[in-house]
């Protein structure tokens, strides 16, 4: 294992910071930067192999015969090795290359890219495995076809069988296998009929069918760019054609659309959803299932800042769309088409690799990433360990389960908010996770089909249970909910619509993963009010005992939504003063008298007037209107729908954790 495998800093998450280059745009830039950009005309590949089986010198030759280097920069190392007394080695080529790109910071230096008369291609560096992993699972630089290495002379090592492990589990199936250094085995048929015939059989347990294997020597460019004559006895193709007979993106294109959110852009009342198409193509007009929770619209414009305008886009591409309907979408949904949806789940199983020095065991708290999907996680349990070198399985004791280091699993893992998704050999990019514990990049892994999974549909959520440990503080609660506990006290005069907004609330929070509970003064005053009238005093009480309970509940961590006409102002200000700063959210539900007097549901504005009912507020009674509401809604203008988005909106970012809870 080289040092460097080790060594996982410098990772680029898919949360955070993803380049333009590679699809996603940082928010900042979202106002001067097109939002559409294309991957489509290159191919990834990733160069995999044991070390010293000559991935540098193949990517040196590879660029050097497709004539992808700049001028000069052969001459310019052949000229430096002279100056060092040293023998020319194409692997020198791209050290000078990555170095140079090094020095260019608007340079991916994970990407090399080199071109053939086909197409555009970026070769993923990718040192060590971890380092392939990396790439690979943070979907950074996503492969879609690679080149397996393996010496002839050395014949098949054990990194030889990890990383086709690996390129299996991601599901990387556009593989060609180059036998490399054939010199050493002096162009030898048998010795290359050897090695096809037990890696063949090697790579069939594992389901992988290379496309072709080549017999090259990459030193001398033999059946690199050029068909060699030392080899007269092979007729397939070189690895240039190899590449070039591979479908672009790996046929994502003509797989169920997956359109990844990855941030929203509001102006006024406008909202534009940017985000990656992971697979498949949307067109305008098309109606659009975002999961999970299932809410459905329809594209009323694909949006680009300075880019002509175009009404369809494909896979690869980042766009913006905006929506017919104001529904709630944020990060992290996948938009999908209605036929063809996501699974959406908060169990599943899943194989996975560990990188981890620290071995995984059953309970522990993980961070899973899917996609711009991100939510705490555990693992239920690991019912599979196997060796990914030997591929034999690993028999510990039930009370030792764990998973070492560069060990493969399959495990049960529950998440804390729900997960779009797919399973692994449907659609690679959104079948395949990453996996945290703590700030580290830990490993990764890809969700297997299971027969009880369920497509994307509104309310479709499955329970929660958790694993804690020690003294429970609020903290730890909050920590576990992935959301701070809160109160979000809606006060208004009978008729303003606050039950209504508070039921519809907790609903959309409760889709999206939070802990909520909702408490009504109306279903209150048969319980724990009951016997309170509707006097000032009795009202005081009746809001006293209502903010303990919210006060209690908040403290395990819940959203709080009250729905209470509350009408002092002095009543609310002490539920206020009762819970910790920032953590009471006062939610003026305003429509005016009249307005409620003509909705009246219940009749009791009617019943008031007549003076059957005594101390109505608004009627006979006073109502306080809050002065410096946290949020005001105007009922009588806006729809219910309409307020309860302005609602979401609005605690969105409070519902973040480590958030200013002042916000
Ligand atoms: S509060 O004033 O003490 O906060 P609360 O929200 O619990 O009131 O209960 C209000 C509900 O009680 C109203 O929605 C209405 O259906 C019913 N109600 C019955 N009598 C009255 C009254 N005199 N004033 C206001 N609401 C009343």
């Amino acid at each position: 294992m080289s040092a460097s495998d080790s060594s996982l800093s410098g990772l680029r998450s898919p949360v955070s910071g993803l380049s333009p280059a590679i699809g996603y745009v940082p928010t900042r830039l979202a106002a001067d930067y097109s939002i559409a950009t294309t991957e489509q005309s290159r191919l990834n590949v990733v160069v995999v192999g044991h070390v010293d089986h000559g991935k540098s010198t193949l990517i040196g030759r590879l660029l050097f015969d497709t004539g992808s280097l700049k001028q000069g920069k052969i001459e310019q190392v052949r000229k430096a090795c002279a100056a060092e007394n040293m023998e020319f080695e194409y692997a020198f080529l791209l050290d000078a290359l990555l170095e140079e790109q090094e020095q260019n910071i608007t340079i991916d230096t994970t990407r090399i890219p080199f071109h053939t008369a086909k197409r555009e291609y970026a070769i993923i560096d990718a040192p060590g495995h971890t380092e392939f992993l990396k790439n690979m699972v943070t979907g950074a630089a996503s492969a879609s076809a690679a080149f397996l290495l393996i010496d002839a002379h050395e014949g098949i090592r054990e990194q030889s069988k990890r990383h086709a492990f690996l390129l299996s589990l991601l599901g990387v199936r556009q593989l060609v296998v180059l036998v490399n250094k054939m010199d050493l085995a002096d162009y030898g048929e048998a010795r290359y009929r050897q090695i096809v015939a037990d890696y063949t059989a090697f790579l069939q347990t594992l389901g992988l069918k290379p496309q072709h294997f080549i017999p090259v020597a990459a030193k001398h460019g033999d059946n690199i760019a050029n068909r060699s004559a030392r080899t007269p006895w092979y007729d397939g193709p070189t690895a240039v054609e190899a590449l070039d007979s591979f479908a672009d993106t790996d046929d994502l294109s003509a797989k169920p659309l997956r359109f990844v959110v990855q941030d929203v852009y509001r102006w006024d009342d406008k909202r534009v959803f940017a985000g990656r198409i992971e697979s498949g193509t949307l067109k305008e007009g098309d109606r659009i299932v975002f999961s999970p929770g299932g809410k459905t619209s329809t594209i009323a414009k694909i949006e680009r800042w300075s880019s002509p305008a175009i009404t369809e886009a494909g896979t690869g591409e980042s766009v913006g769309l905006s929506l017919t309907d104001q529904i709630f979408v944020e990060r992290g949904h996948v938009g999908t088409h209605e036929q063809d949806g996501a699974y959406e789940s908060q169990q599943f199983r899943a194989r996975i690799f560990w990188i981890q020095q620290e071995k995984l065991r059953p309970g522990q708290p993980l961070t899973v990433r899917l996609v711009t999907q991100e939510t705490t996680a555990e693992v239920v349990s690991i019912e599979k360990v196997v060796d990914a070198t030997t591929l034999s399985e690993v028999t510990r004791p039930g009370s030792d389960s764990h998973v070492a280091r560069h060990e493969v699993a399959e495990v049960t893992l529950r998440t804390k908010k729900p997960l779009a998704f797919d399973v692994t050999g449907n659609i690679a990019p959104t079948s395949r996770f990453a996996i945290y514990a703590g700030r580290a990049p830990s490993g990764g892994g890809v969700i297997l089909p299971d027969r009880y999974f369920q497509r994307g549909k509104e309310g479709g959520v499955a329970e929660n249970l958790f694993w804690s440990a020690g003294r429970i503080t609020r903290q730890t609660r909050e920590a576990r909910n992935g959301h701070p506990g809160m109160v979000i006290w809606l006060t208004g005069l009978s008729g303003s619509g606050k039950s209504t907004l508070a039921t519809e609330l907790e609903k959309q929070l409760f889709i999206s993963g939070r802990q909520v509970y909702l408490l009504d003064g109306d279903n209150l005053r048969h319980g724990l009010n009951a016997g309170l009238t509707f006097s000032a005093a009795d009202r005081t009480e009746n809001i006293r005992r209502a903010g303990e309970v919210a006060k209690l509940l908040a403290d395990t961590g819940q959203i709080v939504i009250t729905a209470f006409i509350s009408p002092f102002a002095a009543d609310r200000e002490r539920v206020r003063a009762s819970v910790p700063p920032g953590r009471f959210l006062e939610v003026y539900v305003n429509a005016p008298v009249e307005v409620c007097k003509t909705r009246d549901p219940k009749g009791l504005y009617a019943r008031a007037e007549r003076g059957e009912i005594k101390e109505f507020t608004g009627i006979s009674s006073p109502y306080e209107a809050p002065v410096k509401p946290e949020l005001e809604l105007r009922t009588d203008q806006l729809t219910a729908a309409q307020a309860v988005e302005q609602l979401l909106e609005f605690l969105a970012p409070r519902l973040e954790l480590n958030r200013d809870p002042q916000i």
